[in-house]
């Protein structure tokens, strides 16, 4: 199969979404990462997308609407406090998990009776929802496991010849995949993202908890609430550690290491030149947000110039810092030492 790249243009939109209606998978961008789009009601298309990424059966996908009143298309007995975060979050990067129409495709939600919905903040991706006509499930575009795309061009990378159509919307601002929360119980994050658990529990007035697993590496016979969890993600090739310390006790762990082939510094702008050994680095040293944006980039640039072993600076958890922590702990399967 041929993978077209396209420009945003309302052109290129009515072609993605003749292939939706076609039952067809399409990559499109968001605000978050690429996710990769097809009709949330038709069990073949999801299947298509399952085999796009080789993903695990039993991993849900995200569904995605372009209005409000779209959630009562997926979604039934919605709990008054999805509402409420819907109000105020949506458009934007937040998966609110809630009870499943039983019209959606049952491979949808891997066989779970709740569906996680989130309205994007990109224009194009609702524009895209609204030309298909129906809800998109969209998983993040990128082979099971490999870190989620933030471009077109790593879409491209992971998906050449599996997809017929790429949508190019340029690089997606916010670098990270959706905060999920559960609202069954006590409110829980159970992925962190860009919307924080303090954020939410500001807006529901009561206290938001953060699903183990999130900072920590799950315990043996742990079942996660989200199943995607228990999977290993944003892996590049590289095994990565995280090293817990200042940058001055980096450098000087940096330093004390073999300066051979294949051995890189995963740390933040400007601090590169700073070391001994080559660096890729992934957003302002204060600044969670440029974190965000660049950390998934950075991971496939380490894969690129054939990184074998990585030493990774550890990020501040304060906003959206938990999310960031959270995916490199996972990319480094939670290798993290003190020098
Ligand atoms: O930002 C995002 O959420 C991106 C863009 C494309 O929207 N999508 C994305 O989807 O990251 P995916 O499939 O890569 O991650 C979905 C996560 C998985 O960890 C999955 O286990 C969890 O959400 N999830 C989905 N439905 C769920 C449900 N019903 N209950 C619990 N967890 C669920
Ligand atoms: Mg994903």
């Amino acid at each position: 199969m041929e993978t077209e790249v396209l420009n945003i243009c309302e052109e290129s939109l009515q072609k993605a979404a003749l292939f939706l209606q076609d039952g067809q998978v399409v990559a499109m961008p968001t605000e978050t990462v690429y996710g990769l789009a097809a009709n949330a009601f038709c069990q073949e298309a999801i299947e298509k997308i399952f085999a796009a990424k080789a993903r695990p059966q039993d991993n849900p996908l995200i569904v995605h609407i372009a209005s409000f009143e779209d959630l009562y298309l997926v979604a039934s007995n919605i709990p008054k406090k999805a509402n409420i975060l819907a109000k105020a979050f949506w458009p934007g990067p937040l998966s609110i998990i809630v009870p499943r129409r039983q019209t959606l495709a049952p491979n949808v939600s891997g066989g779970l009776l709740t569906v996680g919905v989130r309205m994007p903040a990109h224009p194009a991706a609702r524009r895209l929802i609204k030309a298909a006509g129906v809800p998109l499930a969209a998983p993040s575009a990128n082979m099971s496991g490999s870190p989620s795309p933030t471009s077109a061009a790593h879409v491209l990378q992971d998906m050449q010849g599996r997809i017929p159509l790429i949508l190019d919307g340029g690089i997606c601002p916010v670098g990270v995949e959706s905060t999920v929360i559960s609202l069954a119980g006590v409110p829980t994050v159970l992925r962190p993202g860009f919307v924080t658990p303090d954020e939410i529990a500001t807006v529901l007035q009561e206290d938001v908890l953060l699903a183990p697993g999130a900072e920590s590496p799950p315990q043996d016979g742990f079942i996660p609430e989200s199943p995607g969890m228990k999977y290993k993600h944003y892996s590049p090739k590289a095994e990565i550690t995280i090293i817990d310390a200042n940058f001055e006790g980096f450098s000087q762990f940096v330093l004390n290491q073999k300066n051979e082939q294949g051995i890189f510094a995963l740390c933040f702008d400007e601090e590169g030149e700073k070391l001994t050994i080559p660096a890729v680095t992934y957003g302002k040293k204060n600044d969670a947000k440029s974190q965000a944006a660049g950390l998934f980039c950075a991971l496939r640039e380490l894969d690129e110039r054939g990184a074998k072993i990585v030493y990774a600076r550890k990020p501040n958890t304060k906003g959206v810092g938990l999310a960031v922590r959270n995916r490199l702990l996972r990319a480094a399967g939670f290798r993290e030492i003190v020098p």
